[in-house]
């Protein structure tokens, strides 16, 4: 039980990636915090975790929304009496070359992938510091965090920034012992990818099976997908590691794609 006792905040956690990490976390002891902004769904993972004999709440997040994002925070330490790990794992994909991309699309995504890192760190901070027991701040970047992709411009731009918010609060936390890392994953099979693989084939002119040989798993070293599991496995590394020794670092896990 690597997580023992420790609370973790996960969002974005109701599916995919994130869920996947809440559920490991729980297998290793820790009180999960399952924050989405499908309750229906958060819900639902959480009594799943809690039937398999952890321990897991649902609650309601837009992490783009402020008072939504302090009050789910506030409600996770009145349950669980603290916070020691987040995860700021929610995200979308809206793919558009630059010059066809909308303002208001741009905005959706920058306002989800960094303000909701932002914000959901703010409120997990306050109360790590107060607490006097350590802490790690997990945020999840991508391939993209390192490397340009067309018709991604806001994830690049985005996945690239939240480098440097972890960084800065690597640096911040350090005297109290919280540390702040970046997971980088290649293409992993979720609802967003799912998703991805015919708009990119229609903007793109080619299969669908060529977005994925071509375009998604060309540069890995054996053709895989990554997978959610391998990513929680990273997750459970960054939240278990002991000391500050393992802070301010990005690491990419994408079968060899960025090396
Ligand atoms: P997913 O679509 O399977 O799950 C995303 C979850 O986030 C959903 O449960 C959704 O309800 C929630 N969510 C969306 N907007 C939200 C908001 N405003 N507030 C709270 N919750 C919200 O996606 P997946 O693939 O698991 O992605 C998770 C993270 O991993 C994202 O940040 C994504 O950019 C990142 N990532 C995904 C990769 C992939 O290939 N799937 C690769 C690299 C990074």
């Amino acid at each position: 039980m690597q997580l023992k006792d420790k609370v973790a905040f996960v969002t974005g956690s109701a599916a995919g990636i994130g869920k996947e990490i809440a559920v490991l976390y729980a297998r290793e002891g820790a009180k999960v915090v399952i924050a989405d902004l499908n309750k229906q769904a958060a819900d639902a993972t959480a009594a799943e975790i809690v039937a398999s004999g952890g321990q897991a709440i649902g609650v309601a997040v837009d992490v783009t929304d402020e008072a939504q994002v302090d009050a789910s925070v506030a409600e996770a330490v009145k349950v669980f009496g603290g916070i020691d790990i987040l995860v700021s794992n929610a995200g979308i994909q809206i793919v558009q070359p630059v010059d066809e991309f909308s303002y208001a699309d741009w905005k959706k995504m920058l306002a989800i992938h960094l303000d909701g890192a932002f914000l959901t760190t703010r409120a997990c901070l306050k109360h790590m510091y107060a607490q006097g027991r350590g802490g790690s701040v997990i945020y999840m970047g991508s391939v993209h965090s390192k490397l340009a992709s067309v018709l991604k411009a806001p994830y690049v731009t985005a996945k690239h920034g939240l480098i440097g918010l972890c960084k800065t609060v690597a640096k911040e936390g350090a005297k109290h012992g919280v540390r702040a890392n970046v997971i980088c994953p290649g293409f992993v099979r979720t609802a967003l990818v799912e998703k991805q693989i015919p708009e990119q084939a229609k903007t793109l002119g080619i299969s669908e099976e060529d977005v994925i040989k071509k375009v998604m798993l060309k540069d890995t070293v054996d053709g895989e997908f990554t997978t959610t599991a391998d990513v929680a496995q990273v997750a459970l590394m960054f939240a278990a590691f002991p000391t500050n020794a393992l802070t301010g670092q990005s690491l990419v896990v994408s079968h060899g794609w960025f090396m």
